[in-house]
């Protein structure tokens, strides 16, 4: 353990800025990275060992991903882990200065520890309320990071999510080092995938792929034939019915759900007697299946075929323009900045008193990612004059669920589900 490890185990109480403050940015201007994390001090130790052992012995420059440790124990995660549990509101004050100067000096947010946390899962372990300052300091800092990384790469969003998503470079005082989202995401089914990521899996990452792909519908999924992948899982009903009652929580509504899977959400809005039901659907097993149950034939449904990409544009071209009360977008495999595009087209059909909603997955792989996707949604949608407020139910925490398909899609207790109007 280095000083600057050892300083965030708090081994003064009470936690004062005299001391902590002070001794943190010696420390950091003394040139020890805000990143140093205990596997880099482990590796020196070993090297000075061997170079102790053996006068010849040379360091290895650079390492092969075996070699290389797959955790980052960062200065940020053992401040985490060794926050007293009966914290002072002046102490607490002091850990806020503490994480500033880390970031400012550069600590990531989202690096996995040794026992494959984040800081935010010990910032929870610690307190469960998400509400806590520590934590919501620590979202802050996941947006910034995020919200700088896309300015940086020019626009683009690279999408945060699961196992190793940071990955760790020997950075200096910038604040934008660890966030080089590389994606490890190749075998996840996410229904909106990561942005560039290097899919071993194309099924579940490109949208082409997908829907050349053949599918299967079990009894309470509807998964990819080969690789079993879930496309659309019957644990989500309580969701859908949630968006089907702020889409279309009257009567006569004229609404829009873009993708079918299941059709839950589809069989929830029928009940609310919608006055037009538009669904649109690009998948030919999909279409299939919509067929052979009699969708086609329901009065005031309209089925758009294809993807939603060259459907919906054609709305605008209808002698009798439509606008909607409630468009859902809920598809599988493609990415946030579909949904940006999405955002383009939305703001020129929604009735000025209308909703849209999707089904918010986007980092829900890990909690600090779903917190911090929380409110990069509430900053994206801002831009066309959308508000976006969120209801939270909780998501049962059953494994069993997953049983059926290759890889869970979705690991967080609670559901944030968006409603999103003209501000
Ligand atoms: C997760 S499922 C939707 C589940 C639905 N919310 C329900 O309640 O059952 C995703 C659906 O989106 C469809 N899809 C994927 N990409 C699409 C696109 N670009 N346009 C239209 N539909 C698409 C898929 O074929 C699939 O049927």
């Amino acid at each position: 353990m280095s000083e600057l490890h050892h300083l965030l185990t708090f081994p003064k109480r009470p936690i004062t800025e005299e001391f902590y403050v002070k001794e943190l940015n010696d420390l950091l201007k003394s040139g020890i990275p805000a990143t140093y994390t205990l596997e880099q001090v482990a590796e020196f130790e070993r090297n000075e060992k061997k170079k102790l052992e053996d006068p010849n012995y040379k360091e290895e420059e650079s390492k092969s991903d075996d070699e290389e440790s797959s955790s980052n124990t960062t200065p940020l995660h053992i401040m985490s882990r060794s926050l007293p549990k009966d914290l002072t509101k002046s102490e607490e004050e002091v850990i806020l200065k503490l994480m500033d100067i880390l970031f400012e000096y550069g600590a990531g947010w989202n690096f996995i520890d040794y026992e494959n946390k984040t800081i935010g899962d010990l910032l929870l372990e610690w307190n469960s309320s998400v509400e806590t300052p520590l934590y919501r300091r620590l979202v802050d800092a996941g947006v910034s990071a995020e919200l700088l990384l896309r300015v940086i790469n020019g626009g683009e969003v690279e999408f945060l999510d699961n196992d190793n998503f940071a990955e760790f470079e020997d950075n200096d005082a910038n604040n934008s080092q660890e966030i080089t989202t590389e994606q490890e995401t190749a075998e996840v089914p996410q229904k909106i995938e990561p942005i560039s990521a290097d899919h071993e899996d194309a099924t579940a990452a490109h949208s082409e792929t997908f829907l050349n792909t053949k599918l299967e519908y079990t009894d309470d999924a509807l998964v990819t034939k080969t690789n079993r992948d879930g496309v659309m899982m019957d644990w989500e009903t309580n969701i859908m019915k949630l968006a089907a009652n702020t889409l279309a929580p009257k009567h006569g509504a004229t609404v829009i759900n873009i993708g079918f899977g299941m059709g839950i959400i589809d069989t929830f809005l029928q009940q609310n007697k919608p006055a037009h039901h538009f669904i649109c659907e690009a998948h030919p097993d999909v279409l299939s299946r919509m067929k052979k149950d009699g969708w086609y034939e329901r009065p005031g449904v309209t089925i758009l075929e294809g993807r939603w990409q060259d459907t919906i544009p054609t709305l605008f071209d209808l002698d009798e323009p439509v606008f909607f009360d409630g468009i859902y977008y809920d598809t599988f495999s493609e990415h946030y900045n579909d949904m940006l595009a999405l955002y383009d087209t939305i703001v020129g059909l929604l009735q000025p008193e209308g909703v849209f909603s999707f089904f918010n997955g986007l980092g829900a792989d890990r909690r600090i990612c779903y917190d911090v996707y929380k409110k990069i949604v509430e900053v994206d949608v801002s831009q066309y004059g959308l508000k976006c407020t969120y209801e939270t139910i909780n998501v049962e925490q059953d494994d069993e669920r997953w049983d059926e398909v290759r890889r869970s899609y979705y690991n967080c207790p609670v559901y944030y589900h968006p409603i999103i109007r003209f501000a």
